[in-house]
Protein backbone atom coordinates (compact mmCIF):
# COMPACT_ATOMS: atom_id res chain seq x y z
CA UNK A 1 0.00 0.00 0.00
CA UNK A 2 2.65 2.17 1.46
CA UNK A 3 4.69 1.55 -2.17
CA UNK A 4 1.52 2.17 -4.20
CA UNK A 5 1.55 5.49 -2.56
CA UNK A 6 4.87 6.53 -2.90
CA UNK A 7 4.42 5.28 -7.20
CA UNK A 8 1.42 6.96 -7.45
CA UNK A 9 3.02 10.52 -5.35
CA UNK A 10 5.94 10.45 -8.52
CA UNK A 11 3.65 9.41 -11.35
CA UNK A 12 2.16 13.01 -9.80
CA UNK A 13 5.28 14.58 -9.58
CA UNK A 14 5.97 13.42 -13.14
CA UNK A 15 2.57 15.10 -14.91
CA UNK A 16 3.69 18.47 -12.93
CA UNK A 17 7.17 18.29 -14.57
CA UNK A 18 4.66 18.55 -17.88
CA UNK A 19 5.57 15.37 -19.04
CA UNK A 20 3.49 13.50 -21.55
CA UNK A 21 2.48 10.83 -19.82
CA UNK A 22 -0.91 9.92 -20.28
CA UNK A 23 -3.86 11.86 -18.54
CA UNK A 24 -5.33 8.27 -17.13
CA UNK A 25 -2.16 7.03 -15.66
CA UNK A 26 -2.84 8.36 -11.92
CA UNK A 27 -6.46 7.21 -12.07
CA UNK A 28 -4.10 3.17 -11.93
CA UNK A 29 -4.58 2.07 -8.60
CA UNK A 30 -1.72 -0.61 -8.63
CA UNK A 31 0.94 0.71 -11.15
CA UNK A 32 2.63 -2.23 -12.15
CA UNK A 33 6.91 -2.83 -11.69
CA UNK A 34 7.11 -2.39 -15.72
CA UNK A 35 5.14 0.48 -15.73
CA UNK A 36 7.32 2.23 -13.64
CA UNK A 37 10.14 1.18 -15.42
CA UNK A 38 8.51 2.56 -18.77
CA UNK A 39 8.39 6.05 -17.29
CA UNK A 40 11.41 6.28 -16.13
CA UNK A 41 13.04 5.35 -19.69
CA UNK A 42 10.67 7.79 -21.16
CA UNK A 43 11.85 10.43 -18.73
CA UNK A 44 15.43 9.93 -19.41
CA UNK A 45 14.14 10.50 -22.97
CA UNK A 46 12.46 13.50 -23.20
CA UNK A 47 15.51 14.72 -21.11
CA UNK A 48 17.92 13.63 -23.38
CA UNK A 49 15.48 15.19 -26.16
CA UNK A 50 15.62 18.42 -24.33
CA UNK A 51 18.90 18.58 -24.23
CA UNK A 52 19.48 18.18 -28.24
CA UNK A 53 17.18 20.89 -28.38
CA UNK A 54 18.87 22.99 -26.18
CA UNK A 55 21.84 22.34 -28.19
CA UNK A 56 19.90 22.99 -31.47
CA UNK A 57 19.17 26.32 -30.17
CA UNK A 58 22.34 27.52 -29.26
CA UNK A 59 23.74 25.95 -32.70
CA UNK A 60 21.01 28.46 -34.34
CA UNK A 61 21.78 31.05 -32.53
CA UNK A 62 25.06 30.92 -33.40
CA UNK A 63 24.21 30.59 -36.96
CA UNK A 64 22.45 33.65 -36.50
CA UNK A 65 25.27 35.48 -35.07
CA UNK A 66 26.96 34.93 -38.43
CA UNK A 67 24.27 35.41 -41.04
CA UNK A 68 24.23 38.93 -39.16
CA UNK A 69 27.89 39.39 -39.35
CA UNK A 70 27.91 38.14 -43.02
CA UNK A 71 24.90 40.84 -43.73
CA UNK A 72 26.73 43.64 -42.19
CA UNK A 73 29.78 43.02 -44.51
CA UNK A 74 28.16 42.64 -47.40
CA UNK A 75 26.27 45.57 -46.32
CA UNK A 76 29.45 47.25 -46.19
CA UNK A 77 30.83 45.83 -49.64
CA UNK A 78 27.94 47.52 -50.99
CA UNK A 79 28.34 50.55 -49.15
CA UNK A 80 32.18 50.16 -50.83
CA UNK A 81 30.79 50.21 -54.03
CA UNK A 82 28.38 52.96 -53.82
CA UNK A 83 31.02 55.49 -52.66
CA UNK A 84 32.16 57.81 -54.98
CA UNK A 85 35.15 57.38 -56.78
CA UNK A 86 38.55 59.02 -55.30
CA UNK A 87 40.48 60.97 -57.05
CA UNK A 88 44.13 60.29 -57.11
CA UNK A 89 47.35 63.34 -56.58
CA UNK A 90 50.57 63.55 -55.09
CA UNK A 91 51.23 64.87 -51.89
CA UNK A 92 53.47 67.97 -52.30
CA UNK A 93 54.07 69.15 -48.49
CA UNK A 94 52.86 68.37 -44.82
CA UNK A 95 52.33 71.82 -43.14
CA UNK A 96 51.00 70.17 -39.69
CA UNK A 97 49.69 66.86 -38.57
CA UNK A 98 45.62 68.00 -39.69
CA UNK A 99 46.63 69.90 -43.05
CA UNK A 100 48.73 69.02 -46.13
CA UNK A 101 49.42 70.66 -49.81
CA UNK A 102 48.43 68.07 -52.37
CA UNK A 103 48.55 68.26 -56.41
CA UNK A 104 45.55 66.65 -58.11
CA UNK A 105 46.38 64.90 -61.28
CA UNK A 106 45.27 68.20 -63.52
CA UNK A 107 47.88 69.95 -62.19
CA UNK A 108 45.87 72.19 -59.44
CA UNK A 109 47.61 72.77 -56.27
CA UNK A 110 45.28 72.49 -53.02
CA UNK A 111 45.75 72.93 -49.49
CA UNK A 112 43.82 70.14 -48.15
CA UNK A 113 43.18 68.19 -44.65
CA UNK A 114 44.57 64.72 -43.92
CA UNK A 115 43.03 61.92 -42.68
CA UNK A 116 43.96 61.40 -38.78
CA UNK A 117 44.15 57.64 -39.09
CA UNK A 118 46.94 57.85 -41.90
CA UNK A 119 50.64 57.26 -40.19
CA UNK A 120 52.43 59.98 -40.39
CA UNK A 121 55.99 58.91 -41.70
CA UNK A 122 54.29 57.33 -44.80
CA UNK A 123 53.16 60.52 -45.55
CA UNK A 124 56.15 61.91 -47.48
CA UNK A 125 56.33 64.42 -50.69
CA UNK A 126 56.02 62.92 -53.82
CA UNK A 127 53.74 60.30 -52.83
CA UNK A 128 50.46 58.81 -54.60
CA UNK A 129 47.70 59.76 -52.60
CA UNK A 130 43.46 59.08 -52.85
CA UNK A 131 41.34 62.32 -52.04
CA UNK A 132 37.70 62.89 -51.07
CA UNK A 133 35.97 63.63 -55.11
CA UNK A 134 34.53 67.31 -52.74
CA UNK A 135 37.09 68.04 -50.17
CA UNK A 136 40.03 66.88 -51.81
CA UNK A 137 41.05 65.30 -48.19
CA UNK A 138 43.66 63.06 -48.21
CA UNK A 139 42.53 59.76 -47.47
CA UNK A 140 44.45 56.61 -48.16
CA UNK A 141 48.20 56.85 -49.00
CA UNK A 142 48.75 54.53 -52.31
CA UNK A 143 51.82 52.09 -52.81
CA UNK A 144 53.66 53.57 -55.18
CA UNK A 145 53.22 51.10 -58.08
CA UNK A 146 55.28 50.91 -61.29
CA UNK A 147 53.26 52.08 -64.33
CA UNK A 148 52.42 48.87 -66.15
CA UNK A 149 53.38 50.36 -68.90
CA UNK A 150 56.55 51.10 -67.61
CA UNK A 151 57.11 47.75 -65.59
CA UNK A 152 56.40 45.63 -68.42
CA UNK A 153 59.16 47.08 -70.18
CA UNK A 154 61.15 44.70 -68.60
CA UNK A 155 62.01 42.36 -70.55
CA UNK A 156 62.20 39.02 -68.68
CA UNK A 157 62.87 36.73 -71.52
CA UNK A 158 66.14 37.37 -73.13
CA UNK A 159 66.12 37.85 -77.12
CA UNK A 160 67.38 34.89 -78.69
CA UNK A 161 70.16 36.92 -80.59
CA UNK A 162 73.61 37.33 -79.82
CA UNK A 163 76.54 39.01 -80.97
CA UNK A 164 77.03 36.46 -84.15
CA UNK A 165 73.86 37.67 -85.29
CA UNK A 166 75.19 41.01 -86.16
CA UNK A 167 77.03 40.96 -88.84
CA UNK A 168 79.66 43.91 -90.53
CA UNK A 169 78.90 45.93 -87.64
CA UNK A 170 82.16 44.78 -85.81
CA UNK A 171 83.45 48.26 -84.79
CA UNK A 172 80.21 49.40 -83.52
CA UNK A 173 79.39 45.87 -81.45
CA UNK A 174 83.03 46.71 -80.03
CA UNK A 175 82.43 50.40 -79.06
CA UNK A 176 79.16 49.22 -77.72
CA UNK A 177 80.60 46.71 -75.44
CA UNK A 178 83.28 49.48 -74.47
CA UNK A 179 80.49 51.82 -73.24
CA UNK A 180 77.84 49.79 -71.74
CA UNK A 181 79.05 46.30 -70.64
CA UNK A 182 82.22 47.30 -69.19
CA UNK A 183 81.57 50.06 -67.00
CA UNK A 184 78.84 47.41 -65.83
CA UNK A 185 81.11 44.74 -65.31
CA UNK A 186 84.59 45.81 -64.44
CA UNK A 187 83.44 49.46 -62.70
CA UNK A 188 87.82 49.78 -61.27
CA UNK A 189 88.68 49.99 -64.23
CA UNK A 190 87.34 53.71 -64.98
CA UNK A 191 88.09 54.33 -61.37
CA UNK A 192 91.71 53.74 -61.50
CA UNK A 193 91.85 56.12 -64.67
CA UNK A 194 89.41 58.49 -62.56
CA UNK A 195 86.99 59.02 -65.26
CA UNK A 196 83.43 58.56 -65.22
CA UNK A 197 82.09 56.14 -67.76
CA UNK A 198 79.90 57.21 -70.16
CA UNK A 199 76.06 56.99 -69.43
CA UNK A 200 75.07 56.29 -72.44
CA UNK A 201 74.89 55.95 -76.38
CA UNK A 202 73.22 57.06 -79.39
CA UNK A 203 72.93 54.52 -82.03
CA UNK A 204 72.15 56.19 -85.40
CA UNK A 205 71.86 55.55 -88.75
CA UNK A 206 69.37 54.61 -91.95
CA UNK A 207 66.40 52.21 -90.71
CA UNK A 208 67.38 48.74 -90.89
CA UNK A 209 70.64 48.41 -90.65
CA UNK A 210 70.89 46.86 -87.28
CA UNK A 211 70.18 49.54 -84.51
CA UNK A 212 67.59 47.13 -83.03
CA UNK A 213 69.52 44.35 -83.68
CA UNK A 214 72.70 45.61 -82.03
CA UNK A 215 70.15 46.36 -78.56
CA UNK A 216 68.78 43.24 -78.26
CA UNK A 217 72.24 41.25 -78.63
CA UNK A 218 73.57 43.30 -75.99
CA UNK A 219 69.90 42.04 -73.65
CA UNK A 220 70.96 39.05 -74.79
CA UNK A 221 74.54 38.77 -73.68
CA UNK A 222 74.29 41.08 -70.60
CA UNK A 223 73.00 39.61 -66.97
CA UNK A 224 71.95 43.22 -66.62
CA UNK A 225 68.18 44.25 -66.14
CA UNK A 226 67.54 44.95 -69.65
CA UNK A 227 64.22 47.51 -69.90
CA UNK A 228 63.01 48.13 -73.15
CA UNK A 229 61.01 51.33 -74.35
CA UNK A 230 59.74 52.88 -77.41
CA UNK A 231 59.98 56.74 -77.80
CA UNK A 232 56.76 56.68 -79.05
CA UNK A 233 55.27 55.16 -75.93
CA UNK A 234 56.52 57.96 -73.56
CA UNK A 235 54.74 60.37 -76.02
CA UNK A 236 51.38 60.66 -74.17
CA UNK A 237 48.11 62.48 -74.17
CA UNK A 238 48.06 64.37 -70.67
CA UNK A 239 49.96 66.62 -69.07
CA UNK A 240 52.72 65.14 -66.66
CA UNK A 241 52.30 61.79 -67.94
CA UNK A 242 55.14 61.49 -69.92
CA UNK A 243 57.26 63.07 -67.69
CA UNK A 244 56.33 60.84 -64.74
CA UNK A 245 56.42 57.46 -67.07
CA UNK A 246 60.43 58.48 -67.60
CA UNK A 247 60.74 59.19 -63.78
CA UNK A 248 59.26 55.76 -63.40
CA UNK A 249 61.48 54.22 -65.75
CA UNK A 250 64.43 55.73 -64.61
CA UNK A 251 63.92 54.35 -61.17
CA UNK A 252 63.08 51.05 -62.11
CA UNK A 253 66.11 50.42 -63.45
CA UNK A 254 67.48 51.96 -60.49
CA UNK A 255 65.92 49.52 -57.85
CA UNK A 256 66.88 46.50 -60.41
CA UNK A 257 70.03 47.80 -61.02
CA UNK A 258 72.80 46.34 -62.90
CA UNK A 259 70.57 47.84 -65.36
CA UNK A 260 70.09 49.15 -69.13
CA UNK A 261 67.27 51.27 -70.38
CA UNK A 262 66.88 51.05 -74.24
CA UNK A 263 64.98 53.76 -75.80
CA UNK A 264 64.44 52.71 -79.36
CA UNK A 265 63.20 55.66 -81.71
CA UNK A 266 64.23 58.45 -79.23
CA UNK A 267 63.20 60.93 -82.37
CA UNK A 268 59.47 60.64 -81.02
CA UNK A 269 60.46 62.62 -77.80
CA UNK A 270 63.49 63.87 -78.42
CA UNK A 271 62.76 65.74 -81.72
CA UNK A 272 63.95 69.81 -81.56
CA UNK A 273 61.91 71.93 -79.00
CA UNK A 274 60.20 74.70 -81.55
CA UNK A 275 58.24 77.82 -80.72
CA UNK A 276 54.29 77.88 -81.50
CA UNK A 277 53.83 74.48 -81.32
CA UNK A 278 50.75 72.69 -80.22
CA UNK A 279 50.00 71.71 -76.33
CA UNK A 280 50.34 67.96 -77.54
CA UNK A 281 54.31 68.78 -78.81
CA UNK A 282 54.63 70.91 -75.45
CA UNK A 283 54.11 68.12 -73.53
CA UNK A 284 56.03 65.69 -75.49
CA UNK A 285 59.12 68.51 -74.72
CA UNK A 286 58.20 67.99 -70.73
CA UNK A 287 59.14 64.08 -71.24
CA UNK A 288 62.33 65.18 -73.32
CA UNK A 289 62.62 67.82 -70.51
CA UNK A 290 62.58 64.92 -67.77
CA UNK A 291 64.62 62.66 -69.65
CA UNK A 292 67.70 64.97 -69.40
CA UNK A 293 67.33 65.76 -66.08
CA UNK A 294 67.31 61.97 -65.51
CA UNK A 295 70.17 61.60 -67.78
CA UNK A 296 71.96 64.36 -65.77
CA UNK A 297 70.43 63.07 -62.33
CA UNK A 298 71.63 64.12 -59.12
CA UNK A 299 72.17 60.36 -58.15
CA UNK A 300 74.96 59.00 -60.14
CA UNK A 301 73.53 56.41 -62.92
CA UNK A 302 76.45 54.36 -62.51
CA UNK A 303 74.95 51.36 -62.22
CA UNK A 304 72.15 52.36 -64.91
CA UNK A 305 73.01 52.57 -69.01
CA UNK A 306 70.94 53.68 -71.76
CA UNK A 307 71.27 52.92 -75.21
CA UNK A 308 69.39 54.74 -77.76
CA UNK A 309 68.54 54.66 -81.16
CA UNK A 310 67.03 56.89 -83.65
CA UNK A 311 67.23 57.24 -87.68
CA UNK A 312 67.12 60.79 -87.29
CA UNK A 313 69.32 62.40 -85.77
CA UNK A 314 69.29 65.37 -87.60
CA UNK A 315 65.83 66.35 -86.03
CA UNK A 316 67.34 65.44 -82.34
CA UNK A 317 67.19 68.44 -79.67
CA UNK A 318 70.95 69.60 -79.30
CA UNK A 319 70.48 69.50 -75.73
CA UNK A 320 70.29 65.26 -75.77
CA UNK A 321 73.82 64.92 -77.68
CA UNK A 322 75.78 67.38 -75.38
CA UNK A 323 78.61 65.37 -73.66
CA UNK A 324 77.38 64.13 -70.40
CA UNK A 325 74.13 62.67 -72.01
CA UNK A 326 74.84 60.52 -75.01
CA UNK A 327 78.16 60.93 -74.35
CA UNK A 328 78.89 58.45 -77.50
CA UNK A 329 76.99 58.52 -81.02
CA UNK A 330 78.06 55.51 -82.86
CA UNK A 331 76.85 55.59 -86.34
CA UNK A 332 75.80 52.50 -87.87
CA UNK A 333 76.06 52.86 -91.73
CA UNK A 334 74.48 51.36 -94.75
CA UNK A 335 76.85 48.08 -95.13
CA UNK A 336 79.81 48.57 -97.38
CA UNK A 337 80.67 46.10 -99.37
CA UNK A 338 82.32 43.64 -96.78
CA UNK A 339 79.74 44.76 -94.29
CA UNK A 340 76.82 43.62 -97.27
CA UNK A 341 79.36 39.83 -97.71
CA UNK A 342 78.52 39.59 -93.63
CA UNK A 343 75.18 39.99 -93.78
CA UNK A 344 74.19 38.07 -96.69
CA UNK A 345 76.34 34.75 -95.85
CA UNK A 346 74.76 35.16 -92.19
CA UNK A 347 71.43 34.89 -93.53
CA UNK A 348 72.24 32.45 -96.24
CA UNK A 349 73.66 30.62 -93.48
CA UNK A 350 70.89 28.94 -92.73
CA UNK A 351 69.38 28.00 -96.20
CA UNK A 352 70.00 25.32 -98.29
CA UNK A 353 72.14 26.96 -101.66
CA UNK A 354 73.17 25.52 -104.81
CA UNK A 355 76.42 27.28 -106.60
CA UNK A 356 75.71 30.79 -104.84
CA UNK A 357 78.05 32.84 -106.22
CA UNK A 358 78.31 35.52 -103.56
CA UNK A 359 80.58 38.69 -104.22
CA UNK A 360 78.03 38.71 -107.74
CA UNK A 361 75.01 39.66 -105.41
CA UNK A 362 77.59 41.82 -103.31
CA UNK A 363 78.08 44.12 -106.07
CA UNK A 364 74.41 44.17 -107.49
CA UNK A 365 73.62 45.49 -103.47
CA UNK A 366 75.19 48.73 -103.60
CA UNK A 367 73.22 50.89 -101.08
CA UNK A 368 70.64 47.98 -99.29
CA UNK A 369 70.35 47.95 -95.77
CA UNK A 370 70.41 44.92 -93.59
CA UNK A 371 66.75 44.20 -93.91
CA UNK A 372 66.97 44.99 -97.34
CA UNK A 373 69.73 42.13 -97.44
CA UNK A 374 67.42 39.67 -95.51
CA UNK A 375 64.61 40.99 -97.54
CA UNK A 376 66.39 39.64 -100.60
CA UNK A 377 67.08 35.75 -98.84
CA UNK A 378 63.48 35.58 -98.14
CA UNK A 379 62.30 36.97 -101.67
CA UNK A 380 64.89 34.35 -103.15
CA UNK A 381 63.72 31.83 -100.85
CA UNK A 382 59.81 32.44 -102.16
CA UNK A 383 60.98 31.60 -105.62
CA UNK A 384 62.47 28.63 -105.58
CA UNK A 385 59.28 27.88 -103.49
CA UNK A 386 57.07 28.35 -106.50
CA UNK A 387 59.24 26.94 -108.61
CA UNK A 388 58.62 23.86 -106.26
CA UNK A 389 62.68 23.58 -106.01
CA UNK A 390 63.74 23.38 -102.04
CA UNK A 391 67.07 25.00 -102.83
CA UNK A 392 68.18 28.89 -103.62
CA UNK A 393 69.83 29.29 -106.72
CA UNK A 394 72.08 32.28 -107.48
CA UNK A 395 69.36 32.62 -110.51
CA UNK A 396 66.81 33.31 -108.09
CA UNK A 397 69.08 35.64 -105.75
CA UNK A 398 69.64 37.53 -109.10
CA UNK A 399 65.77 38.06 -109.58
CA UNK A 400 65.10 38.59 -105.87
CA UNK A 401 67.67 41.93 -105.85
CA UNK A 402 66.09 43.01 -109.46
CA UNK A 403 62.42 42.81 -107.57
CA UNK A 404 63.97 44.50 -104.64
CA UNK A 405 65.39 47.40 -106.82
CA UNK A 406 62.02 47.92 -108.61
CA UNK A 407 60.71 48.14 -105.14
CA UNK A 408 63.18 50.30 -103.67
CA UNK A 409 62.67 52.85 -106.96
CA UNK A 410 59.06 52.74 -106.68
CA UNK A 411 59.00 53.20 -102.56
CA UNK A 412 61.19 56.57 -102.86
CA UNK A 413 58.30 58.02 -104.91
CA UNK A 414 55.35 57.91 -103.41
CA UNK A 415 54.88 61.90 -103.40
CA UNK A 416 52.54 61.47 -106.84
CA UNK A 417 49.27 60.35 -106.06
CA UNK A 418 49.20 57.77 -108.84
CA UNK A 419 51.34 55.87 -107.03
CA UNK A 420 49.72 55.00 -103.96
CA UNK A 421 47.18 53.65 -106.26
CA UNK A 422 49.24 51.24 -108.73
N1 LIG B 1 74.13 44.08 -89.57
C1 LIG B 1 73.13 43.20 -89.69
N2 LIG B 1 73.39 41.88 -89.60
C2 LIG B 1 72.41 40.98 -89.74
N3 LIG B 1 71.13 41.27 -89.96
C3 LIG B 1 70.79 42.57 -90.09
C4 LIG B 1 71.79 43.58 -89.95
N4 LIG B 1 71.17 44.76 -90.08
C5 LIG B 1 69.85 44.52 -90.26
N5 LIG B 1 69.63 43.19 -90.28
C6 LIG B 1 68.32 42.55 -90.48
O1 LIG B 1 67.35 43.55 -90.61
C7 LIG B 1 66.35 43.48 -89.61
C8 LIG B 1 65.95 44.85 -89.15
O2 LIG B 1 67.00 45.49 -88.49
P1 LIG B 1 66.80 46.50 -87.26
O3 LIG B 1 67.91 46.33 -86.34
O4 LIG B 1 65.44 46.28 -86.69
O5 LIG B 1 66.83 47.89 -87.98
P2 LIG B 1 66.88 49.34 -87.35
O6 LIG B 1 68.28 49.81 -87.57
O7 LIG B 1 65.91 50.14 -88.14
O8 LIG B 1 66.52 49.22 -85.92
C9 LIG B 1 66.97 42.66 -88.53
O9 LIG B 1 66.03 41.94 -87.82
C10 LIG B 1 67.93 41.74 -89.27
O10 LIG B 1 67.28 40.61 -89.70
MG1 LIG C 1 64.83 49.87 -84.99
Amino acid sequence: MALAFINSHRLAKLIAMGTDVEQNAPSRVLPQEDDLKNLEDAYAQLQDQAQNLINERSQMETDIRNLKKRAQRLDDEVRLLRAPPLIIGHLQDVLDDRTAIVRSSNGTVFQVSLNQRLEPKTLKPGTRVALNQDTLAVIEVLHDAWDPMVSGAEMVTKPDISYDAVAGLDEQVETVREAIELPLTSPELFRKVGITPPKGILLVGPPGCGKTLLAKAVANQTDATFIRMVGSELAQKYIGEGGRMVRELFSLAKDKSPAIIFLDEIDAIGAKRLDGSTSGDREVQRTLMQLLAELDGFDALEDVKIIAATNRPDILDDALLRPGRFDRIITIPLPDEKARKAILALHISNMSTKRVKLQKIVEKTEGYSGAELKATCVEAGMIAIRDKRSSVTNDDLMLAVARLNEKKSTAGNTSTPDRLYS
